[in-house]
């Protein structure tokens, strides 16, 4: 079977009801980036960073996934699917792909604050200050904060290296490291970008740009990649 990597963004969780981050009215319109989303954030004010990803939490949980999750889901009976997602909800897991890596952190999950190894899933939607670790110490977000490190950076570089073909699917390509991964993919093989607006700005030359919706473009793309590379 060839490989098949999608990378996705917001964009793609957007039919789904989750906001992006940079679109007109996007979550970085109602908040500023260094008052929820950074460890020193975290240090200065961390229950309106807790209530901030409270919220997130709660609107992940309420949603469902979309015709474009699970065009990528049933793509794995074709091909063999990775995801590497900067989304921090669930909703390529609940469409039914398997093997999903999180660039940026997932929200169902929290850690320790102190021992990062110490990961727990939240119950619920809400998670508070006063809940702690096995050892004591206050939990945080599983969540990448700008500033911090990309763990999975590099098995996501491994990934695209090695990919047959690559689909990219509702992200502004914003924010590397993440945005870095295109450079890593194989120059001869064929890649997609699904987006409404492209503002793409690459050298793939190759790049095919689908201008639609990831609920439309990305079953239309599906059919065509199991009718050109899976029949
Ligand atoms: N289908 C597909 N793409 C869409 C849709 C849709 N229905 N609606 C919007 N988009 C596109 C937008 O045109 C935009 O290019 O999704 C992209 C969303 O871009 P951003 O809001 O910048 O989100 P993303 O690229 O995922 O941001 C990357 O930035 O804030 C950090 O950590 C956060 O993981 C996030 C990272």
């Amino acid at each position: 079977m060839k490989r098949l990597v999608v990378f996705t963004g917001a964009g793609i969780s957007a039919e789904s009801g989750i906001k992006t981050f940079r679109d007109s009215g996007g979550l970085w319109e109602e908040y500023k980036i260094e008052d929820v989303a950074t460890p020193q954030a975290w240090a200065k004010n961390p229950a309106l960073v807790q209530e901030f990803y409270n919220q997130r939490r709660k609107q992940a949980l309420e949603a469902q996934p979309n015709a474009g999750h699970k065009a990528i889901a049933e793509l794995q009976q074709h091909f063999d699917v990775y995801v590497i997602t900067q989304n921090i909800d669930d909703l390529h897991e609940r469409a039914g792909s398997k093997k999903v890596l999180h660039l940026h952190g997932e929200i169902k999950k929290a850690r320790s604050s102190t021992y990062p190894n110490l990961i727990y899933t939240v119950d619920g939607w809400e998670l508070k200050i006063g809940d702690k670790c096995e050892k004591g110490s206050q939990l945080r977000p599983h969540i990448v904060w700008f500033g911090e490190a990309v763990p999975e950076m590099d098995n996501a570089i491994e990934l695209v290296q090695q990919e047959d073909i690559f689909i990219v699917a509702g992200t502004s390509l914003n924010v590397y490291p993440a945005a870095n991964l295109l450079d890593y993919s194989p120059t001869e093989i064929p890649k997609y970008y699904v987006d409404p607006n492209p503002d793409l700005v690459y050298n793939f030359a190759d790049i095919r740009v689908i201008k639609e919706n990831a609920g439309k473009g990305l079953p239309d793309l599906a059919e065509k990649l199991i009718k050109e590379f899976a029949a």
